[in-house]
């Protein structure tokens, strides 16, 4: 298994209880229904924002409206609205305990419509607006639950949901856990081409989806059977070229608050200067695995720099780095801890464009560097290359 080095920050989240068994997927606010603010616990009412005084009030205090989700199309903008602000009833050490991705849910609007032309992969756009309703859907239903219930906001919520660990071995209680993946639908996962198989264990045959912590005994509804493998018709080992795989799942995937898929770069303009690589791996040299999701900061590197770290080699890279299809990301320059994480795992970002979705760059792939050193990127297989090959099998 080839495993891949990261610069490890702790992704300090503690593992919180199971609130939503199953997404009822029939759940939408009507104009009129109730709803409950996430920040103050208080009942109100869902009205259109033109509608609602108070919460341009709260805008002024940097307090954006708490949407209601609908399954209407465009148009109709509904804001849990209070009778009077509520500015002044937040208690903002709470905000302490949210993550980025709390905060986006509990203040962006939905996006339902592309914002420009997309150059190719529209059915995996169109895919992650339909995604996006359903991830803030679950997130509203938890929320309800765990806010009627308790009156506080204390829970943490996954940062990662599309987030799989995969298993290698015929028997799940032995198995060996050496790649990560990311939920991209309902049936799929996507990973590395070389994570279809760990030398002396066997094919991947379990993905963990919806755990936090590698140790955690995994409810039996997260572990799903890896039906079919479908790796790139082009990716020749020991060439690292097309390091890119599908997975099916033995049955169909449940979202809900944990479990969310995760969208593709499709190859529009993104913000990709700076991105998120996450999984499971090796700490450092000689160090335990992760138990917590790691969640490792990176930086963009240019095609050239990538190009020139990375001459031919032998058998595994003869033509040096394809920059159509790979990419480099690495650290700072700054003097870190690194690590190795597993391979497979996404390397992401936020969407600014469908609020609340991540977006995959990159499939971890491989890198050269021994943990301690630092000004060496890692190689990862550049997703919006391969969407319209991903659209075939996934949505077709
Ligand atoms: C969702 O939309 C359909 C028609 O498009 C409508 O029949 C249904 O009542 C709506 N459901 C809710 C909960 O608003
Ligand atoms: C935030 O989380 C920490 C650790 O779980 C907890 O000790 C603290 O009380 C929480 N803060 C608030 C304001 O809930
Ligand atoms: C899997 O391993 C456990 C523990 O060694 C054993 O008890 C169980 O029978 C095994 N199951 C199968 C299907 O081989
Ligand atoms: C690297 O090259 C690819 C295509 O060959 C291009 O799409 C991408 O924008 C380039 N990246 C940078 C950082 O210049």
């Amino acid at each position: 298994m080839l495993f891949f080095m990261f610069f490890c920050v702790f992704l300090a989240v503690s593992v919180d209880c199971r609130v939503v068994p199953g997404l009822n997927l029939d759940y939408f606010s009507e104009y009129g229904s109730n709803c409950v603010n996430y920040l103050i616990a208080e009942p109100g009412v869902c009205l259109k924002y033109e509608e609602c005084e108070t919460v341009k009030v709260d805008e002024k205090f940097n307090i954006k409206p708490q949407i209601c989700p609908t399954n209407e199309t465009l148009g109709l903008n509904l804001v849990c609205c209070h009778e009077k602000p509520i500015h002044a009833k937040i208690d903002y050490s709470l905000l302490d305990n949210y993550t980025d991705v709390d905060i986006c849910f509990i203040s962006q609007p939905i996006y339902r419509e592309p914002k420009e032309p997309i150059p190719r992969g529209k059915r995996a756009w169109e895919m992650c607006l339909e995604y996006q309703e359903v991830s803030i859907k679950a997130r509203q239903l938890h929320e309800l639950k765990v806010l009627a219930g308790v009156g506080g906001v204390n829970a943490r919520l996954r940062e990662f949901p599309h987030m799989v660990l995969l298993g290698y071995g015929k028997n799940f209680s032995k198995a060996e856990f050496n790649c990560g993946g990311s939920v991209i639908s309902d049936r799929y996962v996507l990973t590395a081409a070389h994570c279809r198989y760990s030398p002396g264990v066997g094919f991947v045959t379990f993905a963990v989806i919806g755990i936090l912590d590698r140790y955690e005994t995994p409810a039996e509804q997260d572990i799903y059977g890896v039906k079919k493998i479908i790796k790139h018709p082009m990716y020749k080992p020991p060439k690292k070229y097309h390091d890119i795989a599908l997975l099916e799942m033995d049955r169909r995937v449940i979202f809900d608050i944990h479990v969310m898929p995760a969208c593709l770069h499709v190859g529009d303009p993104v913000d990709d200067s700076e991105a998120y690589a996450t999984g499971w791996g090796y700490l450092g040299q000689a160090k335990e695995l992760a138990t917590v999701l790691q969640k490792i900061p990176l930086w963009q590197v240019s095609n050239d720099t990538c190009i020139q770290k990375f001459s031919p080699y032998r058998r595994h890279l003869p033509n040096g780095i394809d920059d159509a299809s790979q990419m480099c990301y690495g650290d700072d320059g700054e003097p870190r801890d690194t690590c190795e994480g597993d391979s497979g795992g996404p390397l992401q970002i936020m969407s600014k464009k469908i609020y609340c979705m991540y977006v995959i760059l990159g499939v971890t792939s491989f890198g050269i560097t021994a943990c301690g050193e630092i000004g060496y990127p890692g190689v990862y297989t550049r997703v919006s290359n391969y969407v319209p090959w991903i659209e075939s099998i996934v949505w077709p």
